[in-house]
């Protein structure tokens, strides 16, 4: 079994659900408490042990490579007015992972921003990561699947169970229970099903652990629904030729690409801040009123 080694986070979609904050900044470096949240996701890549990240990137979004490079000036201003603590958080997040970025020139479309990854990632199986989606939880997300990974050799996705009105947002996977604690085999993926077309609650999320045959399958997908190559035609694909398992991971995901999954997120991280969770938890308690709050 090949060892996993490189993620891909696509990062060059347009962001219009977050317009007009994200005109002129990548709705990926919108801050969660003190971190953009490419960040938290490429801190999650480095905590399952991976050695490569590699993203998708397009016009206007060099502030995320930039975020993970070195800034000799600002290092330099910060020496000489003995700012070490904050030099060396700079230091970190600069050294945080190897990453190699690919760019997109069209938004054709998610599967089109993976296929995007095909010289880079080669002849190895590799993970995917949505650069808007942060998932919290004890072990990182993609730790979990590398694990089930080792047991299973194939390709997985993480799904978390969704109210049956909400399916019509999500890919949505049905498939029989395994052997393997919170994992089944897919049996048939569809895209945001409309009422009634699948009676699963089985949501993809935006982590995927995928074979390196879905280049080749990505690479004859036609264009689907908005004119996009769309990943779950090809994931089909891929899970009818090899075999697929959807993993119902442990925690929490927030779609921080969404308005309203962006504030829960700020507003989880922020209750769990070592410095500002006190403060935080107390202005909340008043502004939602002492009686009824349990935070
Ligand atoms: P989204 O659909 O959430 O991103 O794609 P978007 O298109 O930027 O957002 P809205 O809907 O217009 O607000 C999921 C992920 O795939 C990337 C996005 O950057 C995001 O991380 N993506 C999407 C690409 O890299 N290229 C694309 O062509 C489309």
């Amino acid at each position: 079994m090949k060892k996993i080694r490189k993620a891909v986070i696509p990062v060059a979609g347009l962001g219009t659900r977050f317009l007009p904050a994200t005109k002129a900044i990548p709705k990926e470096m919108l801050t969660i408490v003190d971190r953009p949240t490419i960040q938290y996701i490429v801190e999650e890549v480095v905590a399952s042990g991976i050695q490569e990240v590699i993203l998708i990137t397009s016009e206007g979004k060099s502030a995320i490579e930039n975020h993970f490079d070195y800034n000799y000036e600002l290092d330099n201003v910060l020496k000489e007015k003995n700012k070490h603590a904050l030099r060396e958080e700079l230091a970190r997040t600069s050294n945080l992972i190897e990453i190699v970025s690919v760019r997109q020139k069209k938004p054709l479309g998610l599967g089109h921003a993976i296929w995007m990854a095909r010289h880079v990632v080669g002849d190895e199986p590799f993970l995917v990561l949505l650069g808007d989606d942060l998932v919290r939880s004890e072990t990182p997300c993609c730790r979990q699947m590398l694990d089930l990974y080792e047991q299973v050799g194939e390709s997985i996705v993480a799904i978390q169970r969704v109210p049956m009105e909400q399916t019509c947002h999500y890919g949505i996977v049905e498939g029989e229970a395994t052997a393997f604690e919170r994992t089944c085999k897919v049996s048939r993926m569809i895209e945001k099903p409309s009422l009634g077309m699948s009676n699963s609650d089985k949501a993809i999320i935006g982590r995927y652990l995928l074979m390196p045959e879905i280049f080749e399958i990505l690479g004859n997908t036609k264009p689907g629904h908005g004119g996009e190559i769309q990943l779950t035609d090809a994931l089909q694909a891929l899970s009818n030729r090899r075999g697929m398992y959807a993993y119902e991971f442990q925690g929490r995901r927030y779609d921080a690409g969404d308005k309203l999954g962006y504030l829960k997120a700020i507003i989880d991280v922020a209750l769990d801040h070592p410095t500002l969770g006190g403060p935080f938890r107390k202005h909340l308690k008043a502004v939602c009123g002492n009686d009824d709050c349990r935070l």
